[in-house]
């Protein structure tokens, strides 16, 4: 059952698993495929060849920025979302030494952020965790009280990547502004699908989560802001980012950000009417299921539900083999069993959970499919585990 995506790369499966990944937009693919040709010179150079990739790279910067809302020499390319990550917390700690090395991060964070603050901790930093609510909400008021006066840094994602749950970074970014604190705040779920609040110094974003290719982040740091490289400097990026930059990858990540950004306004509603097909159906269709996350300040395209008395990898292999590419919100995956943190953080049933998350273009028949066959897939893993359940 080879199923296609909207941009015509052929899948063995429905693929639900856009959280992880995008297949590659059409915009995109086209704008790489011509910079590929056109801007593989050396843009720090002289020459005509070189010239040309500066400018485009320049475009590809200014894209950026006029699909986030910022101006482009705020804009610095990154080799992945995670390397943002970093160079925003570690760049934002150090270019605030002299306020102190106090760190506040959500508990919820994504991975690269969690081990941004580990690596402060063990340099001697200090960190607070600011818990969530049982829809993996933070409290502004607690991000508040966590605030110190030698506070160097404080970290909110823009949405939960496990759950779908929006973050109050507006009002958060209030409360910092108010005690001069610079919030970092990490958009990879929501750049290209989601309105990103305004407020925040500095931001981080993945070109594979919204169709852009593999290999490129963001990286915006608002003028005014401090911030001092973690890692040794050269001239590249502003010197923001060392390395040979990307050119090819910058140009179509940029590209497939602007068409991104154009779509929303339609696709959103409809793929988020989708997960709210799931979010209702589930419940009525699998006994012992907890759907979790926030029902309606949520992301457009992502549902976690924790299924109990199943396996999650077992339950995923299983869809895996009825044509279904999932995953689950938690780590639990070849290589680690340890539970989500995310899910320990809110509170809730931490195993046997499934995240479905709608790349552009899902085919509502697809998810339809999905809750034919899902209802007998945990029913007969629970009789194979010797649970018996209505
Ligand atoms: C919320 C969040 N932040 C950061 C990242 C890291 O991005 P990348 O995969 O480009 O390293 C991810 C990717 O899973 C993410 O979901």
């Amino acid at each position: 059952m080879a199923h296609r995506n909207a941009s015509g790369a052929g899948f063995d499966a429905a693929y639900f698993d856009a959280a992880s990944t995008e297949p590659l937009h059409p915009a995109a693919r086209e704008a790489l495929l011509g910079a590929l040709d056109a801007g593989w010179a050396d843009p720090a150079r002289l020459y005509g060849a070189a010239r040309g990739a500066r400018v485009m790279l320049d475009g590809a910067r200014a894209q950026a920025a006029g699909a986030l809302g910022v101006r482009p020499d705020e804009v610095f390319f990154t080799t992945s979302g995670t390397q943002a990550v970093h160079l925003a917390v570690l760049g934002g700690l150090r270019g605030r030494r002299r306020a102190g090395r106090h760190l506040v991060v959500s508990a919820v964070e994504h991975s690269s952020v969690l081990h941004a603050a580990e690596a402060h901790e063990r340099d001697g930093g200090e960190v607070t965790t600011v818990g969530v609510d049982r829809q993996g909400r933070v409290d502004p008021e607690a991000f508040a009280a966590a605030l110190r006066p030698d506070t160097a840094l404080a970290c909110l994602q823009s949405a939960n990547h496990e759950v779908g749950t929006l973050q109050p970074v507006e009002e958060v970014a209030g409360t910092c502004r108010a005690a001069g604190v610079p919030l970092f705040v990490d958009a990879a779920q929501s750049a290209g699908r989601a309105e990103i609040p305004p407020g925040w110094s500095s931001l981080a974003a993945s070109a594979h989560k919204w169709g852009g290719p593999p290999g490129v982040g963001l990286l915006v740091i608002r003028k005014n802001t401090r911030w001092r490289s973690p890692l040794p400097e050269d001239e590249r990026e502003g010197r923001r980012v060392p390395g040979f930059e990307n050119v090819p990858g910058a140009v179509a990540a940029a590209a497939a950000l602007a068409a991104r950004s154009a779509e929303t306004a339609a696709e959103a509603p409809r793929l988020s009417a989708l997960i709210d097909r799931i979010r209702e159906r589930v419940p009525r269709l699998v006994p012992d299921v907890e759907v979790v996350g926030d029902p309606v300040r949520r992301l457009p395209h992502l549902v976690t539900f924790s299924c109990l008395y199943v396996a999650g990898e077992a339950l995923l292999t299983e869809l895996d083999r009825l044509g279904f590419a999932v995953s689950s919100g938690s780590s639990c995956t070849a290589d680690t069993l340890r539970p989500s943190h995310v899910l320990e953080a809110m509170g809730v049933i931490t195993h046997g959970n499934v995240r479905v998350s709608l790349p552009r273009g899902a085919d509502p028949a697809d998810v339809d499919r999905f809750l034919t066959v899902l209802p007998d897939a945990v029913a007969r893993l629970r009789r194979s585990a010797g649970v018996s359940t209505p």
